[in-house]
């Protein structure tokens, strides 16, 4: 199974790039540039001792089996809009957030939540995971932090298939967390979880159920 992961040159596309292709995936970094993609794959590559391969977002997506998008929620809609043919036929990953920072960080989704405004446009293979992974501890291999990832979809198969990547990356654990439309529930976390870190005195908090 090929994973291609949009936008996999920032800050949560490093940590799934390293530890999918750990978990031992094909992993392709998309990026905007070829260049860029080609470049941060050897990164990842280098650090994890797996080939990850790189290419420009449009071809990632045209390879792939998989495609998640770690791109920035403002440009999020743009981009499906943009590649819909391609990945309409694929099973499409949202972890996208969207939220500001008015103060603290708010929850301020476009209509509906982030995922469910993307299956509007690519169908009904959008499954959402790993809003509550907190990217800089989830990319560094010196720690190996426990957390859950609440998944959400409307095709059973497809959060089925999502389920599975997720259990495969060590010391995730995937938790069905309902329909599509759940989805706000676990976005609006993030930004609950930013704030509640900085209140505390705490940093790169994740979610765990126990
Ligand atoms: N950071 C976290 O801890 C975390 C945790 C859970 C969920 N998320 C969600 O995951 C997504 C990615 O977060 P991140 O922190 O990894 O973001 P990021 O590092 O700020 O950006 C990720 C990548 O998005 C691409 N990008 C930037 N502007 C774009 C545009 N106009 N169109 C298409 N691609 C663009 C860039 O890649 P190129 O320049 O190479 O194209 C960039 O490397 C966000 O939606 C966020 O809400 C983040």
């Amino acid at each position: 199974m090929i994973i291609s992961i949009v936008g996999g040159t920032g800050n949560l596309g490093k940590g799934l790039a390293v530890r999918l292709a750990l978990a031992g995936y094909k992993v392709v970094v998309g990026s905007r540039e070829e260049e860029k993609a080609k470049a941060k794959a050897k990164e990842y590559s280098d650090l994890c001792g797996c080939k990850i391969d790189g290419l420009v977002n449009e071809r990632a997506v045209d390879v792939c089996d998989v495609a998640i998008l770690t791109i920035p929620w403002k440009n999020a809609l743009d981009f499906v809009r943009q590649y819909k043919e391609s990945l309409s036929k694929r099973i499409v990953v949202s972890p996208i957030v969207p939220m500001v920072k008015e103060g603290e960080f708010v929850y301020k989704p476009p209509n509906s939540s982030m995922a469910e405004s993307i299956a509007s446009i690519l169908g009904d293979k959008v499954v959402s995971a790993f809003h509550n992974v907190p990217a800089k501890r989830f990319s560094n291999l010196n720690e190996t932090p426990e957390f859950d990832v609440v998944v959400c979809g409307d095709n059973e198969d497809a959060k089925a298939v999502v389920m599975e990547i997720v259990n495969s990356i060590e010391r995730l654990r995937a938790l069905d967390g309902g329909p599509l439309s759940n989805s706000r529930i676990v976005e609006s976390l993030t930004p609950f979880l930013i704030n509640l870190a900085s209140r505390n005195g705490m940093r790169e908090l994740g979610v765990k159920f126990v």
